[in-house]
């Protein structure tokens, strides 16, 4: 499917009407009501006769329902007989095509038949400047569907060398430099606490290093992405119903991958480095146990206390990685803890951090992108319970209570002092994977972050 935008357009099969404030002139209103249209948000009818399908928008201050309309009447479009669409709306086109990009995803590598649609072109009127600003919402839309394909992608197909390697072949054409450290190179590094959780699996570990380097650029981001392959729990093994679907756990590997790409390809002036701990957590006699001490890269010490708690240990490494290149904004993203969907619900991502001020813009960038986000608060008391007898802290808390702040309150620790203000922390365990469509998202991976990380690198 293709968006296609001219100041002209004209030879369409059907039109896409969206209905701001109800202005509908009278023939169509008297059919829509006939068929049980009511003007609630982002409802949907096919006048057939018209050939048209109404998308009703209640609010239009929130682009998001645009976006949710769009996907809908999309989804109907293909399931008819249609080679080409025009879009009317009298706002927010770029709300309109980007629900277009993302509602048209579907992840069908699987099926040995492919359901296909006849829908090819989807015209939109705009000038020369909309035409530049829907580009660019493709480009990043092409991002995040590329985010999706590889969340879902199974395990046995994405294991460490292997997302290196669709990685490097994506980046290609792109600005974007990457250099991988291997075994042998993790271990000069110190990298303890990462390679532990490496050990039980037959794929070794690797850490990406991409770097987006403009002329010019003004200022450092670095972002670190957990990217376990996949998550069995280790030897604190997973039940069954909750091993499944950690496919997904490289989701913050991907999404800073993801968002570098759409840096890079937007050509923003900002320079960016992504670096991705990739790690499959699996048993065996060679797993790492509860009750082993690791000694993580900045020389601090751990005591394992549940081998499941295994992404913290993986960025702990990466985060002190990170330090060195001596960042003016440091960001982690991963799918760190279930007690983050316990808190905040399935579709928000948790932020932490000790800059209020830096939570604050990631806040705005959550509203430009509708990605959904909420504060978790780091404390004092809380920070009490990641406490260890024996090292200089335990990979858990000791209460089944708080367990997302408890987690970043751990990472706290592989942040340099001079860092710390620069630092936020994203929880995406939530919004990565979600085993059923939402809005415009489909089932399973939905490529979170990776707008919201796009926003934000715009606006600084
Ligand atoms: N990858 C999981 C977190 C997760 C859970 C992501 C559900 C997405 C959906 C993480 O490695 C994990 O297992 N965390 C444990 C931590 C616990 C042992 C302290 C958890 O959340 O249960
Ligand atoms: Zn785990
Ligand atoms: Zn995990």
């Amino acid at each position: 499917m293709e968006i296609i935008v001219s100041k002209y357009c004209k030879n369409f099969d059907y039109e896409i009407d969206f209905i701001v404030d109800k202005k509908l002139g009278k023939d169509l209103k008297k059919e829509a009501e006939f068929l049980g249209f009511t003007f609630g948000e982002c409802e949907i009818v096919n006048i057939q006769s018209a050939k048209k399908i109404l998308v009703s928008i209640k609010d239009s201050s929130d682009k998001e329902n645009f976006k949710i309309g769009a996907c809908k009447a999309l989804k109907l479009l293909k399931t008819f007989q249609v080679e080409s669409v025009k879009v009317n709306t009298p706002a927010e086109k770029d709300a309109v095509a980007e629900g277009l990009f993302l509602g048209n995803y579907t992840f069908d590598k699987y099926k040995s038949e492919k359901k296909k649609s006849k829908l090819k072109k989807i015209f939109i009127e705009g000038s020369d400047k909309e035409k530049i600003s829907i580009e660019n919402v493709a480009k990043v839309s092409k991002y995040v569907n590329f985010a999706r394909d590889l969340v879902n992608s199974h395990p046995e197909e994405i294991y460490p060398e292997s997302f290196v390697k669709v990685v490097k072949k994506e980046i290609k054409d792109l600005p974007i430099s990457c250099k991988v450290l291997e075994q042998k190179e993790l271990e000069k590094e110190n990298m303890g606490s990462l390679l532990a959780v490496a050990r039980a699996s037959r794929h070794e570990p690797r850490v990406m290093h991409l770097t987006y380097k403009p002329k010019n650029a003004k200022t450092k981001v670095v972002l670190v992405g957990k990217g376990l392959t996949y998550d069995s729990g280790g030897l604190s093994l997973k039940p069954a119903d909750f091993m499944t679907t950690m496919k997904s756990d490289k989701s913050g590997g991907v999404a800073v991958t993801a968002s570098i790409c759409a840096a890079a390809s937007l050509g923003l002036d900002v320079e960016v480095h992504a670096i991705v701990g990739l790690v499959e957590n699996m048993i065996g006699g060679d797993a790492y146990k509860p009750d082993d001490v690791l000694v993580a890269r900045n020389g601090k010490t751990i005591e394992v206390k549940n081998t499941d708690a295994e992404g913290r240990l993986v960025l702990a490494d990466c985060l002190d990685y990170a330090c060195d290149l001596k960042p003016d904004y440091l960001i982690d993203m991963a799918t760190l803890t279930g007690a983050c969907v316990v808190a905040l619900g399935d579709y928000s991502t948790g932020i932490m951090g000790h800059n209020g001020k830096l939570k604050h813009q990631m806040f705005s960038a959550s509203e430009k992108s509708g990605e959904l986000v909420g504060s978790l608060p780091f404390n004092r008391y809380l920070k009490e319970l990641i406490k260890s007898p024996i090292a200089d802290m335990s990979n858990i808390g000791s209460s089944r209570y708080g367990g997302a702040i408890t987690a970043g309150l751990f990472l706290d620790n592989f942040v340099r002092e001079e860092y710390k203000d620069k630092w936020l922390h994203l929880d995406i365990a939530g919004p990565a994977f979600v085993e059923k469509e939402w809005g415009y998202n489909p089932h399973g991976g939905s490529g979170a972050g990776v707008r919201l990380i796009t926003e934000f690198l715009k606006d600084i």
